[in-house]
């Protein structure tokens, strides 16, 4: 049998706090239920799932950069970077992964600063408004299209 794709999830700033920071806009599911509940849909899938989170922008950059080596596709909650952060676009362009950008809030329904997403020009596609849900959402998509991959 085929090795499980490996999918990268990264999260950047202030995700850490998920459960606690603005429960009204976030949820009350903290990062390491999201992270466990993606690992086990994940399983479901057929995909290995690595999640890593970052306040620094250098250092998500960096786990882009080498995230060939190990992985096949990145799910991305850039968070308050995908306003702001070129090097991030950068690093996903570079890598040439297919990526699945996902935010918990509906951005669209937001204030005009979060309406545009650098990182969104680097993504397959964005999940946007439907909370924790959607990083499982992020990996059905991923896994159709690495299992149809690997089957051609
Ligand atoms: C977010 C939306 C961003 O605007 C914000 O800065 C975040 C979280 C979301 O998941 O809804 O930190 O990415």
């Amino acid at each position: 049998m085929a090795k499980a794709p490996s999918v990268l999830i990264l999260n950047g700033p202030n995700l850490n706090l998920l459960g606690t920071r603005e429960p009204e806009i976030y949820g009350r599911t903290t990062l390491a239920e999201i992270e466990a509940r993606c690992r086990e849909h994940g399983d479901r899938l057929g995909l290995a799932v690595e999640c890593r989170q970052s306040n620094s922008e250098g250092e998500l950059v960096g786990w882009i950069q080498r995230a060939r080596e190990a992985h096949a596709a990145i799910v991305i909650n850039p968070a308050a970077y995908s306003h702001t952060s070129i090097a991030l676009l950068d690093a996903l362009q570079a890598v040439g992964l297919p990526v699945v950008e996902v935010h918990l809030s509906n951005i669209h329904k937001r204030e005009t600063f979060r309406q545009h997403s650098y990182v969104s020009r680097a993504a397959e596609g964005v999940i946007c408004g439907f909370g924790a849900e959607g990083y499982a959402m992020a990996l059905d998509a991923l896994a159709r299209r690495l299992v149809k991959e690997q089957e051609s």
